[in-house]
């Protein structure tokens, strides 16, 4: 089965009702980034933080994936398929996606502020599922260590970095979509697939590679762009 590994954005899912973060009315124009998604932030004021992702965490019960989510899921039955997503919503795994790896955490889960880090391997055996619950300062483990988002902020380590590094390099086909690539690592993983693999990339807007050899724009936005690479993948296999 030929692979094809999907990087994906806030942009996909923006049509199931969620804000991406860089656009006009967007998150970051609503907070300050490092008073709520930075290491600094939560050493701050963990109470601010806590309150960022439990407003989400709510909003994400009542949201549904789109189309671009189901189109994803549903290449599975004729490819190999792995999702690379920046987002922490899970929206890509209720569309029936099996293999996501989250490079930037997932907003159902915590973990005590202590673990998941360099020291212990970034061990996820302390980290919870919570559903779609608040959680707020006092809520501690049985040692009675805080909880905090399971989430990666800004000034903190990419974990799950190499795992994405590694399905990239046996791409056949990789599709970007819905991401202003702009963040660090995720915005330079599409350079370690082969040099024949073709990089289909949607957005409704111009993107900082468009320009590059192996890339294919497709202006469009995604619950009808991801069909459009699809189909060209579909074409060409
Ligand atoms: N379909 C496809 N793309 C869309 C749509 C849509 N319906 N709506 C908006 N977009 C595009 C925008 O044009 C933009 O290029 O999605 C992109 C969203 O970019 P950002 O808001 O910067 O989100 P993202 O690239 O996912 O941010 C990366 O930054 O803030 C951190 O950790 C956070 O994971 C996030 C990372």
């Amino acid at each position: 089965m030929k692979k094809v590994v999907i990087l994906s954005g806030a942009g996909v899912s923006a049509e199931s009702g969620i804000s991406t973060f860089r656009d006009s009315g967007g998150l970051w124009e609503q907070y300050d980034v490092m008073d709520v998604a930075s290491a600094t932030g939560w050493k701050r004021n963990p109470a601010l933080v806590l309150d960022f992702y439990n407003q989400r965490r709510a909003q994400l019960e009542h949201v549904e994936p789109n189309q671009a989510h189901l189109d994803i899921a549903a290449l599975e039955k004729d490819y190999e398929v792995v999702v690379i997503t920046q987002n922490v919503d899970n929206l890509h795994e209720r569309a029936g996606s099996t293999k996501v790896i989250h490079l930037h955490g997932e907003l159902t889960k915590v973990r005590p502020e202590d673990s998941y880090t360099a020291e212990d391997r970034y061990d996820e055996s302390r980290v919870k599922n919570v559903g779609f619950v608040a959680v707020k300062p006092g809520d501690v483990d049985e040692r009675g260590v805080q909880y905090r988002p399971h989430i990666v902020f800004f000034e903190e380590a990419v974990p799950k970095l190499y795992d994405a590094l590694r399905e990239l390099t046996e791409a056949d086909f990789m599709i970007i979509v819905g991401t202003s690539l702009l963040v660090q690592p995720a915005a330079s993983l599409w350079q370690y697939t082969p040099v024949d693999c073709p990089v289909y990339v949607i957005d409704p807007k111009d993107t900082p590679i468009d320009g590059e050899e192996s890339v294919v724009p497709i202006r469009d936005k995604a619950s009808t762009g991801v069909a459009k690479a699809i189909e060209m993948i579909k074409a060409t296999s």
